[in-house]
């Protein structure tokens, strides 16, 4: 029997029913689309702490157990046994490729990486100080001027090429910000290399020297990019969502992802656990920045700790932390005193009652950046590595919705607090 719940107003007494909808796993939701013919109310909820924003079949968290399933697969085996473009056709098209399937979108991955010199043009206009991310979600957006003629989002066809665009060319507009913030010559992409080879390809080659790329590096950021590919409905792919239910174009749709991404209490945690790093200094100083982190008139936050969802461990925070070891060592760096400062402030945070009170635990940005940081990725790139990974995420979910007949533009509505109805004063009586 389907479950239903019963709304009641305690002051007239009128009632209404509203059914619950049950996901494969997961809390039910409640139906309230009836609630405000019903009731002539809205519901409030700011922040979304109880509100399921849309139905979707790509990503499954459950923050309390610390589990995370792409397309129901547990984010620890794909980190294990998958790589990060086998992933992205995993969000995007919902099953495992086949051989032939994933040979022919790396094939199209691999060959859509050039962009429009017109585009790469777009850099000179930029302060060579300015902030890789101002640039990526300025130069993302004005995509959409070269390929107009293949964005009508109602056509299967059109919606493909797009994802295959925005996979295959941000990592070379990220290379091209960094290019430009140091001044050197932009490095074209090598069809050779796979996907992150290139990239870091892209980043760190010159024309003037060979350039060898590190394989434990690539694997590094391959597997940074799979834990970082999708997280349902956080606010960077809602932004996403939201946009593109307007119709507007997918590159308008993921620019604004990527200006999302960029605050940091989301994507750009990963830059300031590092400058929280570099601020503590040493171990001594650990209990004094912990005692401002908890003064409520001090405002302080242990950056990379603490999630909207998970009140556990963030499965990748694990993942990532293990990883830190390898790569470190692996690269002749494990003597890395900031992971050091780092595995010391969260084994402090972890037994001490304020973060233990209110669950707060490591989340997927505390030890990205050290990674990182040992592979010679800046600080101010942080963010867009992440934005570079979680377009995978942003395409499937883009295209979960377009591709829904019943597809609404997001339009929620308020509590209006302003003023009632007044009328126009002249100047002269103000
Ligand atoms: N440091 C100190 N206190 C914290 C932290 C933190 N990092 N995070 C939450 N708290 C405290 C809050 O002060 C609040 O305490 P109170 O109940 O005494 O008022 C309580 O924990 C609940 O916190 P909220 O801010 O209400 O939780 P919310 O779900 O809105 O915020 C967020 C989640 C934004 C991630 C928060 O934990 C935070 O700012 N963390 C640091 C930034 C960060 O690492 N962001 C990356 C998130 S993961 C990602 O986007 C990739």
């Amino acid at each position: 029997m389907s479950k239903k719940y019963e709304l009641k107003n305690l002051t007239s007494g009128k009632t209404s029913e509203h059914k619950a909808i049950s996901g494969t796993i997961g809390p039910d939701v409640i139906d309230i689309s009836n609630l405000t013919k019903e009731q002539g109310a809205f519901t409030f909820d700011p922040g979304f702490m109880a509100t399921a924003s849309t139905e979707s079949k790509i990503t499954f968290i459950d923050g309390d157990a610390g589990v995370l399933l792409y397309r129901g697969y547990p984010v620890e085996q794909l980190a294990e046994k998958s790589n990060f473009l086998e992933v992205a056709t995993l969000l995007i098209n919902g099953t495992l490729p086949t051989k032939p399937e994933i040979e022919a979108f790396t094939d199209s991955i691999t060959r859509h990486t050039m962009v429009n010199e017109q585009l790469l043009g777009f850099f000179r206009g930029f302060h060579h100080d300015a902030h890789p991310m101002a640039m990526v979600s300025a130069v993302v957006a004005s995509m959409a001027a070269f390929y107009h003629d293949t964005m009508h989002i109602g056509d299967p066809r059109h919606r493909e090429i797009f994802a295959h665009r925005i996979i295959a060319k941000l990592p070379t507009i990220a290379a091209a910000a960094y290019k430009h913030t140091l001044g050197q010559p932009f490095i074209y992409p090598r069809n050779d290399l796979r996907y992150c080879s290139n990239m870091m390809n892209m980043f760190f080659a010159v024309p003037c020297e060979p350039y060898g790329i590190d394989p434990v590096a690539a694997e590094a950021l391959d597997l940074l990019f799979i834990l970082h590919a999708d997280h349902e409905q956080n606010a960077s792919t809602s932004t996403v969502r939201l946009a593109g239910s307007t119709g507007t174009n997918p590159y308008a749709a993921i620019s604004a992802g990527v200006s999302a991404l960029w605050g940091p209490a989301h994507g750009g945690a990963n830059e300031a656990v590092l400058d929280m790093l570099d601020s503590i200094g040493s171990v001594a100083n650990i209990d004094k920045f912990l005692s401002r982190v908890k003064d409520k008139n001090d405002n302080v936050r242990l950056m990379g700790f603490g999630h909207r969802v998970y009140k556990n461990f963030d499965p990748r925070a694990k993942i990532i932390r293990d990883m830190c070891y390898k790569v470190l060592q692996k690269m002749g760096k494990s003597n890395n005193p900031l992971f050091e400062l780092s595995l010391r402030l969260e084994e402090i945070a972890l037994k001490d009652d304020y973060f233990v009170s209110r669950k707060l635990y490591p989340n997927v940005d505390f030890y990205s950046g050290i990674i990182y940081s040992a592979l010679g990725i800046p600080r101010s790139m942080f963010t867009v590595m992440f934005a570079i990974a979680r377009t995978a995420g942003w395409v499937a979910h883009w295209q979960e919705m377009v591709s829904d007949p019943n597809m609404k533009i997001g339009r929620p509505r308020q509590l209006y607090t302003g003023p009632i109805k007044r009328d126009y004063q002249p100047i002269e009586k103000r």
